[in-house]
């Protein structure tokens, strides 16, 4: 019978940490769902999003191993997903250790090792960095204006 597996989560600025957990949840069955938080439920858990909801979740099914994507509203739908969807294994990244545990009435439960540096927070941190100025190039800018209004004198 075939083996349908299920996870949850933001997947905001989609990167290989994420690729890696969907590959391996592909590998643990033969139907993968992906539940991929709305907006509205991000906001709720206090998280920002760069990308919004359809994006993320059009980018998510695009995945060659994921097999269908339902959007994520709630904490409490879980118990009635794995129904619903007849779930034989939740699983998720280890950040969740021991969350999801009232699962295991319903299926196998499974929290898989995070891949390391690298997270949306550490690539929004990494933005910033990228994107900020440092106080060398705005000495050096300083310094051509300075040069620019010495010219007009
Ligand atoms: N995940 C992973 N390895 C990473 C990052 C995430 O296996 N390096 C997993 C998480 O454990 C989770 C899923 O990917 O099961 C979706 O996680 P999500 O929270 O969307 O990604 P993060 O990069 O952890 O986002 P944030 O930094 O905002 O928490």
């Amino acid at each position: 019978m075939a083996k349908t597996v299920i996870t949850y989560g933001t997947f905001d600025m989609f990167h290989i940490g994420h690729l890696k957990l969907l590959r391996r949840l592909s590998e643990m069955g033969d139907k993968v769902i992906v539940a991929v938080s709305t907006d509205e439920f991000n906001e709720l858990k206090g998280k920002k999003t760069l990308i919004p909801y359809d994006q993320r979740a059009a980018i998510v099914e695009a995945i060659d191993c994921v097999d269908l994507v339902i959007p994520e509203e709630s904490w409490e739908q879980k118990l009635s997903d794995v129904k619903r969807y007849q779930v034989d294994v939740f699983a998720i990244g280890e950040d969740w250790k021991g969350k999801f545990d009232f699962l295991e009435e319903l299926c196998e439960v499974v929290y898989l090792p995070r891949t390391r540096n690298i997270s949306t927070t550490e690539l929004k941190r990494s933005l910033k960095r990228f994107l900020s100025i440092s106080q060398d190039d705005l000495r050096k800018a300083f310094e051509v204006l300075e040069l620019l209004r010495k010219d007009l004198e």
